[in-house]
């Protein structure tokens, strides 16, 4: 891994040469936990041993990572076709393809992505965030979560995200990582309250619903990784979008939330020309129950507007 200097890239990006970030290496963190558990390149030995620890508590991981990606880009999918062209993705993550603004960009090129994450690692890799098409706007803010005027009152936000026009704000597996006791309802209203009428919540949160037991220790890992988090029930996620309109489906378990239909089963279409292309990978949620993958994901994911 090289210690990137990113600087802006797309010619309508907005240009920042962003601070050389300090990423310590002695202290697994959760953004490069994750990228392991995605498989991702992206993270050192200390991240390997830590995320390793956690696939022995809970060895289904990383089906919800996988599910919670894939519903990122349902979501964000949703919400171009009804018309929001603008994104705030909190707790971004190391980029992974499709990123957001991609996905938000390939629909409509003139869509804004404002991203924010408080990991070195994330700030060292933004150059792939920075890339926008020339009629749309991305920028990444460093900035808390935990102290939401970090993002709410930083320039980058400013320049890029018009607040007269509805945002949806992402919260995509980062809400686990705040505990109540330092205020995270009060840190979701602090941002929806900042946001225009019209505005939309998109939030996936892991649950302990399924497997209590497993869950209690990957917290216990996480915790005696320096990582700490609060592992939620539904209601407890629920609450999150108090005072909002919950779209439907509503909260469902991550994979539940309007599933792309199935792919066509590649064996049962007529010979023709197509016959020597490779065949496509294999799906890793194939031949489970609904109700297996429920247990497997242990997330919750949902979107909502602000009325
Ligand atoms: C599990 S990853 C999720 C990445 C991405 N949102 C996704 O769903 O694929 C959690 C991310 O949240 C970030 N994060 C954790 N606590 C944060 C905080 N207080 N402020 C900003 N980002 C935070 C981590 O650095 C990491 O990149």
């Amino acid at each position: 891994m090289t210690d990137h200097e990113p600087e802006a890239a797309g010619p309508a990006g907005v240009r920042r040469r962003p601070p050389k970030p300090q990423v310590d290496t002695s202290k697994p963190q959760s953004a490069r936990m994750y990228d392991y558990y995605l498989g991702g390149k992206d993270n050192y030995p200390v991240d390997r041993a830590a995320a390793e620890q956690v696939l022995t508590a809970f060895p289904n991981l990383r089906y919800g990572a996988l599910a919670n990606r894939r519903f990122l880009t349902r979501a964000v999918r949703d919400l171009v076709g009804a018309g929001i062209d603008q994104f705030l993705d909190i707790g971004t993550g190391i980029p992974t393809s499709p990123n957001t603004h991609q996905v938000a960009q390939g629909l409509n090129p003139a869509a804004r992505v404002a991203y924010a994450d408080n990991d070195p690692i994330v700030l060292a890799h933004a150059q792939a965030l920075l890339v926008s098409t020339p009629q749309g706007r991305t920028t990444y803010i460093e900035g808390n979560l935990k102290k939401p005027g970090t993002i709410l009152e930083s320039a980058e936000l400013a320049e890029v995200i018009d607040f007269d026009r509805p945002v949806a704000v992402m919260l995509l597996a980062v809400l686990h990582f705040v505990e109540d006791g330092e205020g995270a309802y009060e840190i979701v209203r602090t941002l929806m309250d900042a946001m225009p009428s019209g505005s939309h919540l998109v939030l996936s949160h892991a649950t302990n619903e399924f497997a209590p037991e497993e869950w209690a220790r990957v917290h216990a890992t996480y915790k005696a990784s320096g990582i700490s988090g609060q592992i939620r029930n539904r209601p407890e996620i629920l609450r999150f979008f108090d005072g909002l309109e919950m779209l439907e489906p509503g909260l469902q378990v991550i994979h539940r939330w309007r599933p792309d239909p199935a792919p066509a089963d590649p064996a049962g279409k007529e010979d023709g020309p197509d016959d020597e292309a490779p065949a496509p990978p294999a799906d890793p949620f194939a031949g489970y129950s609904a109700d297996q993958l429920d247990a497997m994901i242990s997330g919750y994911a949902g979107v909502a507007r602000k009325p």
